[in-house]
């Protein structure tokens, strides 16, 4: 039986009728059309579907959308600010942290989650932070030194 679900997504409040066994990856790329939040393993090893649930970095693919009923939500398409970029994804963009970009949404939410946590983190710690996300281009070079930069504040962030 389908049951309701309510949560808030990229700040808009989203309701809708869901099969129970609904991943919250699913619910945001199939229900919401969000697709910038990808699946890449689908074991929660590869980090590509990490987004931020109530201020968390969660894996949107190891958790059910009921277990997201009332909370707030954070994908990578709403981490910009009209025109202005992420501080994170601005580094990305100015370090070439990416690739194919297959990894990059979930690198970029696990990085902003990292630098919130320890803003002084170092070369190793962004390295180990960072071990929840797999990149398979191994561009992993660029994608610290994106974190550094935006660790650095000196980062421009207009489109
Ligand atoms: S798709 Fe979720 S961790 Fe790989
Ligand atoms: S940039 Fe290709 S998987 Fe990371």
């Amino acid at each position: 039986m389908n049951v309701p679900v309510s949560l808030t997504v990229n700040g808009k409040t989203v309701e809708a009728i869901v099969d129970p066994r609904m991943l919250l990856v699913q619910f945001i790329r199939e229900q919401l059309r969000l697709t910038g939040t990808h699946v890449g393993c689908d074991t929660a090893q590869c980090g590509s579907c990490t987004v931020h649930l109530n201020g968390r970095a969660v894996k949107s693919c190891s958790m059910l959308v009921l277990q997201a009923q009332g909370g707030e939500v954070t994908t990578i398409e709403g981490l910009a600010q009209g025109e202005e970029l992420h501080p994170m994804q601005a580094a990305f963009r100015e370090c070439h942290g990416l690739q194919c970009g297959f990894c990059t949404p979930g690198m970029v939410m696990s990085a902003v989650q990292l630098l919130k946590d320890k803003p002084d983190a170092t070369e190793q710690e962004i390295r180990e932070g960072l071990d929840g996300n797999i990149c398979r281009c191994t561009g992993y070079h660029n994608i610290v030194k994106s974190v550094q930069l935006c660790q650095s504040g000196k980062v421009t962030v207009t489109a």
